[in-house]
């Protein structure tokens, strides 16, 4: 019962204290936008204890965050009344607020000599900003099998710190996200990072997913959405050198194919070879062979999937891998040939040239003395792993000539 009483004297004493004042009008507590102009009041009372004078002479003193401003060496302070001190109003204008510097808590003092310093309340002036950037992204392999995807929506360097929803269409969904905040790249801001684990279906295509960020009243609200949707159009490409239905690359070289597909978020790609499962890349969707040997021939095909869609492409990549013949061998007249020349006597001679295990299918030409000469009759032998060994007879008659005949690949 005893402390009851005693709260209410307590308060009867601060009631009265706050009666008398030198105050007209204080500072209030105000929040506006970097680069908004404000002002800060503080009109004091001229009669105030005047003691039979009409009115005392006064200065004024203004302090931020405990240290006294001068505002005539500040570049963006000013006093609201050029004649302040005669009317007694000490109020400040501030121009194009700056979070930095203008952030503070700030109050005003009378001086009066031999006297005390009153002063008025603390008050503090907040400095909105919006963030810098806001971006949403999908993030890295979210696709997983049970269909929940995870996305991320930043709000970078805020004052104060974002409040981020989500929704799917008209659905609202933020009770799908939770987000994160640290101290932002800028001094005094927030960045703050909602990630959305939300389990989506074949029925979201098309879609729009959306991260609201609200700052505050005063600052317009940011709105970033992406559709959500897998295209029906797949292709594979490649960026080997063409053929007339695929590509055609060297033995032992690069084969690199692209699975061309339009989606967000990424689909997952699936490679085929000859129709079987080939490789998986997960959201990349590149496959790239390397060293490409003459079994990787054969026709390729690709698949985008994801939670709304599953797409083959429409075309195949046929894939020829070229084997430069194993050796190549000449003969004259039934007689190995040891170089890769053979000089001529004037004569009538057969000489034979054997390309073996080479893919595709080679030509051999022939020149005597630099000239070409033809008529040759190519066999061409499969061998059993699908090479083809090349056999090439040309019947030279050159009477009366002397030459070199030379094999060319
Ligand atoms: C702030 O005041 C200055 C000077 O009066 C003016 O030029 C400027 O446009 C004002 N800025 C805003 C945001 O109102
Ligand atoms: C990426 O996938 C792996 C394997 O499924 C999983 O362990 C990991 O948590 C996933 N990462 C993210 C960010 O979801
Ligand atoms: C915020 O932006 C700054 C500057 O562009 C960048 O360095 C920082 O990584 C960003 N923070 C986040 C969480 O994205
Ligand atoms: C964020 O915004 C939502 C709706 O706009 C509101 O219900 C919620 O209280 C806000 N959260 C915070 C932390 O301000």
């Amino acid at each position: 019962m005893a402390a009851v009483n005693l709260g209410v004297v307590l308060i009867l004493c601060e009631a009265l204290v706050i009666v008398k004042t030198q105050f007209l009008e204080q500072p209030r507590d105000t929040t506006a936008a970097a680069g908004a102009n404000v002002t800060l009041f503080c009109i004091f009372d001229l009669t105030y204890d005047a003691g039979g004078e009409e009115f005392i002479q006064i200065t004024s003193r203004w302090l931020r965050d405990g240290t006294e401003v001068i505002v005539t060496n500040e570049d963006r302070y000013s006093y609201s009344d050029a004649e302040y001190y005669k009317t007694g109003d000490h109020s400040i204008d501030i121009q194009a607020l700056q979070l930095d510097i203008d952030d503070a808590e700030f109050y005003c003092q009378w001086q009066q000599q031999g006297s005390l310093n009153p002063e008025s309340g603390r008050i503090s002036l907040t400095v909105l900003m919006e963030p810098q950037s806001v971006t949403i992204s999908q993030i890295a392999n979210a696709s997983s099998p049970d269909d929940t995807l995870q996305f991320a929506c930043v709000s970078n360097s805020s004052k104060p710190a974002a409040n981020i929803s989500w929704s799917l269409n008209e659905e609202d969904i933020t009770s799908d996200s939770q987000a994160t905040e640290e101290p932002g790249f800028i001094e005094k801001t927030f960045t703050t990072k909602s990630i959305l684990s939300h389990v989506f279906s074949s029925d979201d295509d098309e879609k729009t997913l959306r991260c609201h960020v609200y700052i505050h009243d005063d600052l317009t609200a940011i709105d970033k959405s992406e559709t959500l949707y897998l295209s029906e159009t797949v292709v594979i490409s490649s960026t080997n050198k063409p053929t007339s239905d695929g590509v055609i690359v060297l033995a032992e070289q690069k084969l690199v194919m692209n699975c061309d597909a339009n989606g967000y978020p990424e689909p997952f790609y699936t490679w085929m070879y000859d129709d079987a499962e080939y490789q998986s890349t997960g959201t990349i969707n590149e496959l790239v062979i390397e060293p490409i040997a003459f079994q990787d021939s054969g026709s390729y095909s690709c698949q985008a999937t994801s939670v709304f869609g599953d797409y083959k492409s429409t075309n195949t990549m046929n894939v020829i891998v070229a084997v430069p013949p194993e050796d190549v061998t000449m003969t004259m007249d039934g007689d190995a040939v040891e170089e890769d020349s053979v000089t001529l006597t004037a004569d009538e001679h057969v000489v034979c040239c054997t390309a073996s295990k080479g893919f595709p299918e080679g030509t051999v030409e022939w020149q005597l003395d630099g000239t070409a000469i033809d008529g040759a009759v190519t066999l061409h032998d499969s061998e059993d792993d699908g090479t083809v060994t090349d056999i090439e007879v040309e019947n030279i008659f050159e009477k009366g000539l002397d030459g070199r005949a030379h094999k060319m690949s």
